[in-house]
């Protein structure tokens, strides 16, 4: 009795095996096809393309500048950006004050000066936008204002973003130029 219970298990086994394996493949597809939005993965990268830089007014206003993500994070991107606590901001986050600079967070570990952003100096027109310059610690703006130096001064908590009052040096020109130059965005809204 007892042996042929054995006898029995043992004839089962692999079939059990085989049964539980497509069981998990199975799982695995559906919850990765489905499932809710997924964390950002280490390995996610954001190299932007001329493309990704639109009109700011398809971006997301947060008090005096815009933002989005090209990566779907942009929910994860306006928490930090509307937290008092700041925060890290996602990968594929776009961060601009003016039509004619840009800040791209990267993948963790692309450039820990400035805090995986890459800074873009930009020319927009009304056929789109082209990217003069890329980079990290070497981009600077018309004004030969070197970005990272400048936001590098953010207190750490808000991830190199300087607004009024996250410790940069204040720029010499009012809200009501940055407000003008926004509204004068020459590229096309689609
Ligand atoms: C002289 C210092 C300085 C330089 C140079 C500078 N920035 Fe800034 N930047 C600031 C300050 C200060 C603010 C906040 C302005 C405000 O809200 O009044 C700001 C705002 C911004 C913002 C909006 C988010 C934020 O941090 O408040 C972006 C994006 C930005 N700058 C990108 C750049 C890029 C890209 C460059 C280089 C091409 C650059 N900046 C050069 C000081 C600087």
């Amino acid at each position: 009795m007892t042996s042929s219970i054995r006898r029995g298990l043992t004839t089962l086994t692999p079939a059990v095996v085989v049964a539980v394996a497509i069981t998990a493949v199975l799982a695995a597809c559906s919850s990765g096809s489905s499932g809710p939005a997924a964390k950002p993965k280490p390995t996610e990268d954001f190299a932007a393309q001329a493309t990704d830089f639109r009109n700011l007014h398809t971006m997301t206003k947060v008090r005096g500048f815009y933002i989005d993500n090209r990566l779907g994070h942009l929910d994860e991107a306006l928490a930090v950006a509307n937290s008092s606590k700041g925060g890290v901001y996602p990968v594929g986050t776009i961060v601009q004050l003016v039509p004619q600079e840009a800040m791209v967070k990267r993948e963790k570990g692309f450039s820990p000066q400035t805090k995986d952003w890459e800074f873009f100096f930009l020319s927009v027109s009304a056929d789109g936008t082209v990217i003069d310059k890329r980079g990290t610690t070497d981009v600077a703006n018309r004004f030969g204002g070197n970005c990272a130096s400048c936001h590098q001064a953010a207190t750490a908590r808000f991830d190199g973003v300087c607004e009024k009052d996250h410790g940069c040096a204040p720029l010499p020109i009012g809200d009501d130029v940055f407000h003008s130059i926004q509204e004068a965005d020459p590229r096309p809204l689609n």
